[in-house]
């Protein structure tokens, strides 16, 4: 009888450990820190536009309208400024300067205008016009570069006048891929500019220089 007692006892015992043990396991699973997700990768190839906006804070927008905070760089050279930034894939620019004509940035150039990927842009009062060419000789001429084989790399661009000056905004890729686009790279980039009185790309510059702009 008493050994009967004790097996039953024994056996309620551990039914008893049992179903605490299978609570207890269940509570902890349940009480466990949400499981750790790691965020998808960014899915921006070179192509997709990257909307990144400046420190400054104020999203790129080619309007012609240079607003404050829209770049982290500006230079000036006499009466042109060149207003720039760029993220990992593109660079964007901003170039005013005082003239009712053309206005225009040229990279990588090796003797005088030689070799420079030159975007030159103006602002006719109806339209904005913006030419990527590539300077054959040290003084041109500079054809558009979808004559000589080459791609028109400009994904987005804007233009204005406004009392007396005009501004052109482009956005271009970093390394846009072919012969006639020399990457930009990060640190420093030479470059040349150059502004016009006309509304006409063949026709030349009443200012030109060069200078460096630095790529992060
Ligand atoms: C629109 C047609 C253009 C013509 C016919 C032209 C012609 C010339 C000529 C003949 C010179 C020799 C010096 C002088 O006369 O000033 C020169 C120099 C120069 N050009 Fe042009 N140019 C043109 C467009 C441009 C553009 C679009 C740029 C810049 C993006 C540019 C940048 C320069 C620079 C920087 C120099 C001086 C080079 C040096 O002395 O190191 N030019 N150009």
């Amino acid at each position: 009888m008493f050994l009967l007692t004790s097996h039953r006892y024994h056996r309620s015992l551990t039914k008893y450990l049992f179903i605490l043990f299978a609570v207890l396991i269940i509570g902890l699973s349940a009480c466990q820190a949400p499981q750790q997700t790691t965020p998808a990768a960014p899915s921006t190839s070179p192509d997709q536009p990257s909307a990144a906006a400046p420190v400054g804070g104020v999203p790129w927008v080619a309007d012609g309208i240079i607003t404050p905070g829209e770049y982290l760089n500006h230079k000036a050279f006499g009466d042109f400024d060149i207003n720039w930034y760029n993220d990992d894939h593109y660079i964007y620019i901003g170039m005013k300067a005082k003239t009712m004509g053309w206005v225009a940035v040229g990279f990588g150039a090796e003797t005088f205008m030689k070799n420079a990927n030159i975007v030159q842009g103006y602002f006719n009062g109806t339209k904005v016009e913006v030419a990527d060419q590539y300077s054959v000789g040290n003084f041109g001429p500079h054809p558009d570069v979808t004559t000589l084989g080459g791609t028109y790399s400009i994904v987005d661009y804007g233009g204005k006048q406004v009392d007396g000056y005009t501004i052109i905004e482009f956005k271009r890729k970093l390394d846009p891929g072919d012969q006639y686009h020399k990457a930009l790279v990060k640190g420093t980039n030479n470059i040349i500019w150059a502004y016009g009185s006309d509304n006409q790309f063949l026709i030349k510059h009443i200012s030109r220089g060069t200078g460096e702009i630095i790529i992060q």
